[in-house]
């Protein structure tokens, strides 16, 4: 297992305490997340059932005899625990480099605590190294990354990649994103974009960072 591996497998052991007393949960996408679904088989009897925010977390979860229910079958969700590609002081985060933003945003919103797992690399000050992804109709590509391109980024088509709900990624470069609340309800309103990856307006209410031998809570 790489330092890295090590610290996302800390982190993962350290959000199972956030699932005591839940029954529905909320599981996000990602290799950081997937050291969470592994420490989850030894769990699987203190929950009802897990919404899922991936096709693969869900193949994941089942693999493990992990109930994986629809959104529509809940009212609300517990705690959703999930990764980030980077995180600020502020708990906002970029996420999308799995390609899984759209669900991961929705069972974000229906979740009354967001956990945030990550190493400590993926900690910043200012986000926007990580090129922000942005999930849109295929038909409104073009547009959308011209839009984009007004406001700064300079978008690249993730190519040979179609998201769960059919819908195709561009990732945007050199973005300036030192007001991500306003940079993320800018970015929602061009036509054609069906989510952009700042998690901002709905943040991490905690956010787990693996450094060392230690796990920090925000
Ligand atoms: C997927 C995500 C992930 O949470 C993010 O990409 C982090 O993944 P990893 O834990 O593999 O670094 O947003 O859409």
């Amino acid at each position: 297992m790489t330092p890295q591996d090590a610290l996302k497998q800390q982190v993962a052991r350290a959000a199972i305490k956030y699932i005591k007393g839940e029954s529905i949960i909320g599981v996000g996408t990602g290799s950081t997340v997937n050291f969470f679904i592994d420490m989850l088989a030894e769990h699987k009897h203190e929950i009802d059932g897990a919404i899922s925010s991936s096709i693969v977390s869900t193949e994941r979860l089942q693999k493990i005899g992990i109930p994986v229910l629809e959104l529509s079958e809940v009212s609300s969700i517990g705690v959703y625990v999930d990764g980030a590609d980077e995180v600020t002081p502020h708990k906002k985060m970029l996420k999308g480099g799995g390609g899984a933003l759209t669900r991961e945003k929705i069972v974000a919103a229906v979740s009354k605590k967001f956990v945030c797992i990550v190493d400590d690399s993926k900690c910043v000050d200012v986000m926007g190294k990580f090129p922000l992804p942005v999930e849109v109709i295929p038909m409104a590509r073009s547009y959308v990354a011209r839009e984009l391109v007004k406001l700064g980024g300079q978008p690249e088509w993730r190519e040979n990649f179609v998201t769960d709900n059919s819908g195709e990624i561009l990732d945007v470069h050199n973005l300036d994103i030192s007001n991500p609340v306003a940079l993320e309800r800018t970015i929602n309103q061009i036509a054609g974009v069906i989510t952009v990856g700042l998690f901002a307006e709905r943040d991490a209410d905690v956010v787990l960072i693996g450094k060392g031998t230690e796990v920090i809570t925000l």
